[in-house]
């Protein structure tokens, strides 16, 4: 192996990602006195986060009556009973204080003719216990992920936080179960840098581009959880990925639910408004799951549009041309140039996209990465977080309701950063790490840099991302998964006859897409072994041979532990309790929007 120059560093804190949920941890580490380092691939105003649109969820009750209560409703019905009640609560409770601390920090929200911040209604968001649609996502036009994202890199550079742009981590530092720090590769001059700290905090974003139409941009490769799986941790919940509505037939480009909340609304090839015969209080606004697996009935059943019926139409165009300008000038832009649609007189070509993970890196409510055991289920691993997409705390369970994941990275983003406070003093002393640290890093590496194999990892990926698409798809059947689970064993397999032709370490693109590769391979396996054992219907997971929930079996979280190309599952319970007494558990009832 080529001897590789390591150079070392040490922090309180180091985390890993600077999309919304790492920035919030980030700041907040650095308020808190910790010596904090973001390590990030991308540069952060340009991670992931950037492209959320619609809007914030959080009960401020600007534009009529809400309540946490109702929010903490909705979203434990979005989860179809699978998230853990007690971070729902402690989620929804939040939201508010969360919301206004952004608007102090700077981020620029619309606003109503009074001033106050403009609330929009969006999918599942009901007032009253799902009377009707309320107006919750707080929204920067559909800008608003962009607008956070900018505001909170300037909170951290303030707070004089470290950023390591432009990144790669490789892999975590573990000795006797505990996490010691991080492995990365800097792009720019290929070096190789150890960073040890004592909390390690994974904000490392989805693994969309599993699959092979996503509205997740091309850096969501699941790099966190391939870092986890690889300490021999599992994953939680992966069979759960969300399918948005509206991704633009054929780019995948996101069309933000916004639209819908705006009054936009989908017609099948007959003209019709067909989201009233599927849902007929919330109609085009209920949860994303139920709105997926409709526009895929109606094209199914043979009433999409298109010359091929393969897709529904969006209908913006009996709006106001002034408040689309207004409310929707980026999903505007986005139809012109990516469907050659001009919203205020056509329809917009949209088919369900892959959109989100429910599932990822299991955790507490404080951002603990988890280690369940028989004994104890919440068991954690020290030394490690998780946060945002790449984490599962649960608060989404089975279906996340839109708006629900802004409000996810700056709620655990800063709970992160108040347990670190809470269990580390600024400046504490480190041991030293073990002198076998590093090792998997620089040999993975090194493995990777010099792989001379006959596949190209364009190839692997590509027989990946279809797989997902075909097999792990809005429905699922005992054959389809059955299958793709055969498929994907055989692709995963390929791994190691991968060839990397360029051999340098700057700049080498070759290499960092063959690292993505390894860790979405680790996602993919461990979503399609989860979906297939799944022997029921719950939110996003719609099994046609077990077209019911089955609370009695199957009100349980998944595990999945992945250890080259296998997959050994085991399960742990949801929580069926709140944080506290002034809610009650709220007990499965059957979904109805
Ligand atoms: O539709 C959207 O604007 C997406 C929002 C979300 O995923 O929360």
């Amino acid at each position: 192996m080529a001897a590789y120059k390591i150079i070392d560093h040490t922090y309180d804190v180091v985390v890993v990602g600077a999309g919304g949920a790492g920035l919030r941890a980030t700041m907040g580490m650095g308020q808190a006195g910790f010596k904090t380092a973001c390590i990030t691939k991308v540069f952060p105003t340009r991670s992931h986060t950037v492209a959320a649109q619609g809007g914030i969820g959080a009960s401020l009750g600007n534009m009529a009556e809400d309540t946490w209560q109702w929010h903490m409703y909705d979203t434990v019905k979005g989860s179809d009973w699978l998230g853990d009640q007690d971070a729902i609560e402690y989620m929804c409770r939040e939201a508010v204080p969360a919301v206004h601390e952004l608007e102090h920090f700077g981020v620029p929200f619309s606003r109503t003719p009074e001033g106050k911040i403009y609330q929009r209604p969006f999918g599942g968001h009901m007032s009253n216990f799902g009377e009707k649609p309320v107006q919750r996502a707080c929204a920067a036009a559909d800008r608003t992920g962009h607008a956070i994202l900018h505001t909170l890199y300037s909170q951290c550079l303030k707070h004089q936080c470290e950023f390591f742009i432009e990144y790669f981590a490789l892999d975590l530092i573990m000795e006797n179960g505990a996490c010691r720090g991080v492995m990365a590769w800097n792009l720019d001059d290929g070096t190789l840098h150890r960073f040890r700290a004592h909390k390690v905090v994974l904000a490392s974003g989805g693994y969309g581009r599993a699959y092979f139409s996503c509205t997740s941009a091309h850096t969501c490769t699941g790099d966190g959880h391939g870092m986890v799986a690889r300490a021999g941790l599992p994953l939680q919940d992966m069979e759960f990925v969300q399918f948005h509505p509206t991704g633009i037939y054929g780019s995948g480009c996101l069309i933000t639910e916004g639209a819908r909340g705006e009054g936009g609304i989908l017609k099948n090839s007959a003209g019709e408004r067909f989201m009233e015969r599927y849902a007929p209080t919330a109609k085009d606004l209920a949860s994303r799951d139920v709105v997926s697996r409709a526009m895929t009935v109606e094209i199914r059943e043979g009433r999409g549009v298109g010359k091929d019926n393969d897709h529904i139409f969006l209908h913006l165009d009996h709006l106001d041309p002034a408040d689309l300008e207004l409310r929707l000038p980026g999903i505007s832009e986005t139809s012109k140039i990516f469907a050659g649609v001009d919203v205020t007189r056509q329809p917009i070509p949209v088919l369900p996209t892959v959109h989100y993970n429910m599932g990822g890196i299991p955790t507490n409510l404080y951002g603990e990465v988890l280690r369940p055991t028989a004994d104890n289920p919440d068991a954690t691993v020290e030394g490690l977080m998780a946060i945002g997409e790449a984490a599962c705390v649960s608060v989404h369970g089975a279906n996340r309701l839109g708006t629900n994941s802004l409000l996810d990275i700056v709620v655990f983003g800063r709970a992160a950063a108040l347990r670190a406070a809470a269990t580390l003093k600024p400046g504490t002393s480190h041991k030293p790490l073990p002198k076998d640290g590093s090792d998997l890093a620089v040999s993975r590496f090194d493995r990777l840099r010099n792989a001379n194999g006959s596949m190209h990892t364009s190839e692997i990926r590509l027989a990946m991302q279809k797989t997902m698409q075909m097999d792990a798809a809005v429905f699922r059947t005992s054959k389809s998964l059955a299958e793709g689970c055969e498929k994907m064993g055989q692709v995963a397999s390929t791994l190691p006859q991968i060839k990397i032709n360029d051999r340098s370490t700057v700049w080498n693109s070759d290499l960092v897409e063959a690292f993505e590769l390894e860790n979405l391979m680790d996602c993919a396996l461990a979503t399609i072994v989860s979906a297939e054992a799944r022997h029921e219907s719950r939110g996003a997971h719609a099994h046609e041979d077990f077209p019911d929930r089955d609370d009695v079996t199957w009100q349980k979280h998944s595990l999945a532990w992945v250890e080259n190309g296998k997959v050994k599952l085991d399960y742990r319970p949801v929580h069926t309790y709140t944080l506290t007494d002034e809610v009650e558990y709220i007990k499965p009832q059957k979904r109805v929007y």
